[in-house]
């Protein structure tokens, strides 16, 4: 495509943008205009190599043409028909390539839109089957400090991001949390899954102690992303699993990043070896091409909620879109590609030259740990006096514009690019950041 002809807006006014500094980006916009492979393009056609895969989600690269295709073949078969009391082919079809995707037992799959409106319908389809089995004191939700479910009243609740919720008042009742896992006095610059802080899951018991049986179900992320990739400690998730069987709650991991090949298996269950109840998805389940995310669940879960309820409609949840056909024919595509080019296997292959070049960044000045596993990586800088982030945001900015995508939350740069990254794109990457931290120290 010719460069010159890529959109270029006249105006920035209108749109508000979600999660952003709007008064600086509408004096210093930052735009894309295309993407290919690895590549982000801007406007003017200055290459930006994509070192997070949009936001965790372009897991098989950008502009895959088997998906682009497949999106506008189903566009003209069928732009939408509704899946409340009526169904599709393809929806069908989507499911049950998630489902052959999930861990054993995990088969029963229910469409939403996002990440956000995943974690609530997970939340919500844990309290139905509390309830479906006779457990309707059950309505406690916990999560952990530090976790992102998105930005729903539920997964903003159970969510432990003080800066999320300190706008909006009150949260959603009956929530407590977990304490993170993140321990730098022992853990920093671990390489993989840190030896100390398998105990933390041991909180759930002080938990049960103080709620009694009416906690439903604990959410977590099995590495949480947001909030500057927090790896669980050995053994963390094993204990975390006993203590919900113990005490008849459920698990539900969040694997909106951690889903569809992000730690070099499909799922971070797998890779974690500890299979929640429910765990809900998005981004890389149709690679962001359309919008879409699904929970999925044990055939208990679903058959206790279904089987438990009179005749008639047995979960009243649901939205417009759940298994819209474009996001349908997305996601069938999106699963295609991830086994016949085996993304997770990729992944796998180059973790380890990913974890020595992202721990090389150690001896960069303000670098106070490096973190990793599967492809993510984060590296955690010291935050400059009395301006917190302000020291990250300032690499970000210059890594834009030497031509390598980064994202930050706080103080910490958070990678996770396309699962096809080669070498020389994580040496380019990481050589940019390098020079970045050095010329903002
Ligand atoms: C673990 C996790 N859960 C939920 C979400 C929310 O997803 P969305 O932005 O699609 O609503 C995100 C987004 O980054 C996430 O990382």
């Amino acid at each position: 495509m010719n460069e010159m002809s890529l959109p270029r807006p006249n105006n920035l006014d209108s749109f508000w943008m979600p999660y952003s500094d709007n008064r600086y980006f509408k004096a210093n916009p930052r735009l894309l205009a295309r993407a290919e492979g690895m590549s982000y393009f801007t406007p003017e056609g200055r290459e930006v190599l994509d070192g997070t895969a949009g936001l965790w989600c372009c897991n098989a690269g950008h502009g895959r043409r088997e998906i682009v295709e497949a999106i506008q073949k189903q566009a003209a078969i069928m732009d939408f028909a509704p899946t409340f009391q009526l169904g599709h082919p393809i929806a069908f079809e989507a499911a049950a390539r998630v489902a052959e995707m999930t861990p054993a037992g995990i088969d029963r799959v229910f469409f939403t839109n996002s990440g956000s409106e995943s974690a609530d319908t997970a939340l919500k389809i844990a309290l139905a089957y509390q309830k479906a089995r006779g457990q309707s004191q059950r309505v406690r939700l916990i999560g952990r400090e530090r976790g992102y479910h998105g930005v729903g009243f539920g997964g903003m609740s159970v969510g432990g991001i003080g800066g999320n919720r300190k706008q909006f008042g009150a949260m959603l009742p009956y929530v407590d949390h977990l304490p993170h896992t993140h321990d730098p006095a022992r853990n920093a610059f671990t390489k993989g899954m840190p030896e100390h802080g398998a105990e933390l899951a041991n909180k759930l018991e002080d938990l049960v102690a103080l709620h009694g049986d009416t906690i439903a179900a604990v959410m977590v992320e099995p590495v949480a992303g947001s909030t500057g990739v927090l790896v669980p400690p050995k053994g963390y998730l094993q204990r975390l699993r006993e203590l919900c069987d113990k005490h008849g709650i459920l698990l539900i991991y969040d694997e909106v990043i951690t889903g569809f090949g992000r730690l070099g298996t499909d799922f971070g269950a797998e890779r974690l070896g500890v299979a929640p109840d429910i765990m809900t998805m998005a981004k890389g389940l149709t690679n962001a091409a359309v919008p879409m995310g699904a929970v999925a669940t044990t055939n208990e879960v679903y058959e206790t909620v279904v089987e438990g309820s009179p005749a008639g409609i047995e979960l009243f949840h649901g939205y417009t879109y759940s298994g819209h056909p474009l996001a349908s024919a997305a996601a069938i595509a999106t699963l295609a590609l991830h086994r016949e080019e085996d993304l997770p296997g990729r992944a796998r292959a180059i973790e380890p030259y990913w974890e020595e070049a992202a721990h090389s960044l150690r001896s960069a000045p303000g670098v106070v740990d490096i973190r990793n596993f599967g492809l993510i990586a984060g590296i955690e800088l010291a935050p400059r006096e009395g301006k917190p982030g302000a020291r990250a945001m300032d690499v970000f900015r210059r890594c834009f514009d030497e031509g390598v995508l980064i994202r930050v939350t706080g103080d910490i740069v958070a990678l996770s690019p396309p699962l096809i990254v080669e070498k020389p794109h994580v040496d380019r990457m990481m050589g940019t950041l390098a020079d970045a931290i050095h010329a903002i120290a």
